[in-house]
């Protein structure tokens, strides 16, 4: 049984991670192929598969929005993902809560004015949760948008900080999510600095927000780079795949 003391000891937390460590992340892009783009993020023990549909037509014709492409954005997490869940499925106040942050954090990110009275569906879908899966889902939508060729400002990157006692963190398991003190689960674009989101659960100082900001921006530095590595590995395979076609025509 973990309790709050095990979480942060002579430096190190409880996975051996120091403050500024983020867990093993993996991205891969282009892992559907009935999706138009899609991305696995795979960060500690989160599985989170994302898949991008449109722009396509708005049904019913009157919801569509003249000037702009509206954002469809769903999380939803799997009946097995979680070790508490018992087989129960389906959304909850708390997924629709996410969507709608997703949404709104999409809406900012796409060049929405390209695709005028179209609709884009962002699926998020958390196979496997392990404390930060609103990050590693938006993370995981941004490469499957890129992936489905769809413009962006920049590639939105998830990341949350939080305090364990006096020590503020990045990115927190379960444990840390749930028996620290708090946790601030953020979303930016790195190209322009903006923040597309931000929540907190629990209570931080100004001091203790500036740190955490300071910190989210430097590790999601290493986040943009797997999400760009993963884009170029995807295009590469397709550039590979359309060329072996060439070749055997
Ligand atoms: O996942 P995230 O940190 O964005 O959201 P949270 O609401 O702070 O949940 C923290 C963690 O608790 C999740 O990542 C899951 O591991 C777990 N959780 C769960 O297993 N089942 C839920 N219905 C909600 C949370």
């Amino acid at each position: 049984m973990v309790e709050k003391a095990d979480l942060f000891k002579n430096g190190k937390r409880l996975d051996g991670r120091g403050p500024m460590d983020l867990r093993p992340l993996k991205i891969t892009a282009g892992v559907l192929d009935r999706a138009q783009g899609s991305a696995l993020v795979e960060w500690g023990r989160n599985k989170v598969l994302a898949a991008v549909y449109g722009p396509h037509e708005v049904l019913p014709k009157h919801l569509a929005d003249p000037p702009k492409a509206i954002i469809n954005a769903r999380y939803i997490m799997a009946p097995f993902s979680g070790q508490e869940e018992h087989g129960r499925s389906g959304p909850n106040r708390r997924s629709i809560e996410i969507s709608k942050v997703a949404k709104h954090v999409f809406e900012n990110a796409v060049l929405v004015d390209q695709f005028p009275k179209t609709m884009i569906d962002v699926h998020m879908e958390v196979l496997q949760s392990d404390g930060g899966t609103r990050v590693a889902g938006i993370t995981a939508g941004a490469v499957a948008l890129a992936d489905a060729g769809i413009p962006l400002r920049d590639l939105p990157v998830g990341l949350s900080a939080g305090l364990i006692g006096e020590h503020m963190v990045l990115d927190l398991d379960k444990y840390e999510d749930n028996l620290g003190d708090s946790d601030m689960p953020m979303v930016i674009l790195p190209r322009t600095g903006e923040i597309l989101l931000s929540q907190m659960d629990g209570m931080l100082s100004r001091d203790d927000i500036s740190k955490a900001f300071d910190m989210i921006f430097q590790g999601a530095q290493k986040v943009r780079d797997k999400q760009i590595e993963a884009l170029r590995q995807s295009y590469e395979r397709m550039a590979a795949q359309a060329q072996q076609g060439e070749n055997n025509q």
